[in-house]
């Protein structure tokens, strides 16, 4: 654009509001320089790291949770393009699948830095400053579960045959897989993680399932043309993004909750307070996010044998 061209525009785009293009082009005279502090923000990001007691470990636990913060905010936004985006061509989808299966290879490649990156002993004391705090009322990690995949496939599989399309979504919520985690489904009863988990996000989680419920990844997979749907490269992105999530994270965050939680004599507890062996291990929930576009024998061994290989 030449000079003129470039005034032009700035111009009709300030008409357009009704404002004087003049006033503004002023107002960019008196404009401070753009620095990297400023559009980072990095004064308010690094003022968010504050510890609660006095082991110098527990700046790792924090800052590694933010970090994971952050990539699930990331990978939100881009599920998000693919989500809204009303006639999404083919390779837009897939180019946002790629940069969503970055960011979670990044997360389940990182996390030695949790099982190797802090000391037995000190993790050993922060968390029960902690409790009942846990990861688990991450809502962005449940966010991009529900944004991924058809809530059928994160109703915990005890009661998949009594809900369908037409489930009030206060119900299937009763029923999702992580309700495991800290219901007594015989008397009803919530721990504490999970009352606090709710009191703060079910409303908003279940105006999300809403949001997602027709244009989740899965869904918007199954409507791209024949071709796309059939195409190998595409397919195995998309089992490359399932696997990622649903059984390498899952099983690294498995190990080190083993590291920590069985180094005593006798294991310790959740901070969390749920039956984490079980509830944790992949091959106990198989979560999957794309469950048709794995074979019978992968569905079977989900977890339990290494698909790695495959993909
Ligand atoms: C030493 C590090 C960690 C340990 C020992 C650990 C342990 C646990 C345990 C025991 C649970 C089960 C719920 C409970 O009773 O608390 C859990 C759930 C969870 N944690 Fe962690 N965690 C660790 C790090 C992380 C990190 C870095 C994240 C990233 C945000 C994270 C995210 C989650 C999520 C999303 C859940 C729910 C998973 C599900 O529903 O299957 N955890 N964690």
């Amino acid at each position: 654009m030449t000079r003129q061209e470039l005034l032009d525009a700035i111009e009709a785009k300030y008409a357009a509001q009704g404002q004087d293009m003049d006033v503004h082009l002023s107002g960019l005279l008196h404009a401070e320089t753009m620095t990297y502090w400023d559009f980072a923000n990095v004064d308010a990001l690094l003022s968010l790291q504050i510890k609660r007691t006095n082991l110098p470990d527990e700046m790792v636990f924090i800052m590694y949770h933010q970090i994971n913060e952050l990539l699930f905010k990331m990978i939100l936004w881009e599920i998000q393009q693919i989500s809204h985006n009303d006639d999404i061509t083919p390779e837009k989808f897939s180019m946002h699948l790629a940069r969503v299966s970055r960011y979670f290879d990044m997360l389940s490649g990182s996390f030695d830095i949790m099982s190797e990156g802090m000391e037995i002993s000190q993790y050993m004391k922060f968390r029960d400053t902690l409790t009942p705090a846990s990861g688990f009322q991450s809502a962005q990690y449940r966010k991009i579960e529900i944004a991924s995949t058809e809530l059928i496939n994160l109703i915990d599989f005890r009661f998949r045959d009594n809900i369908d399309r037409e489930t009030p979504y206060s119900h299937a919520f009763e029923h999702m897989y992580w309700q495991a985690a800290g219901k007594d489904y015989k008397t009803g009863k919530k721990s504490k993680l999970m009352t606090n988990f709710e009191t703060k996000y079910r409303v908003e989680l279940i105006n999300y399932m809403e949001e997602y419920n027709l244009v989740n990844l899965w869904t918007k997979f199954k409507q791209l043309p024949k071709e796309y749907r059939e195409n190998k490269e595409l397919i195995n992105e998309m089992r490359h993004y399932d696997h990622t999530v649903n059984i390498s994270w899952v099983m690294h965050h498995y190990n080190a909750a083993s590291k920590y939680l069985d180094s005593g004599k006798e294991g310790a507890k959740a901070t969390g307070g749920s039956d984490w062996h079980k509830y944790m291990h992949p091959r106990y929930q198989r979560r999957i996010f794309f469950p048709e576009l794995w074979s019978a024998d992968e569905l079977e061994n989900w977890g339990v044998t290494n698909l790695e290989k495959h993909l």
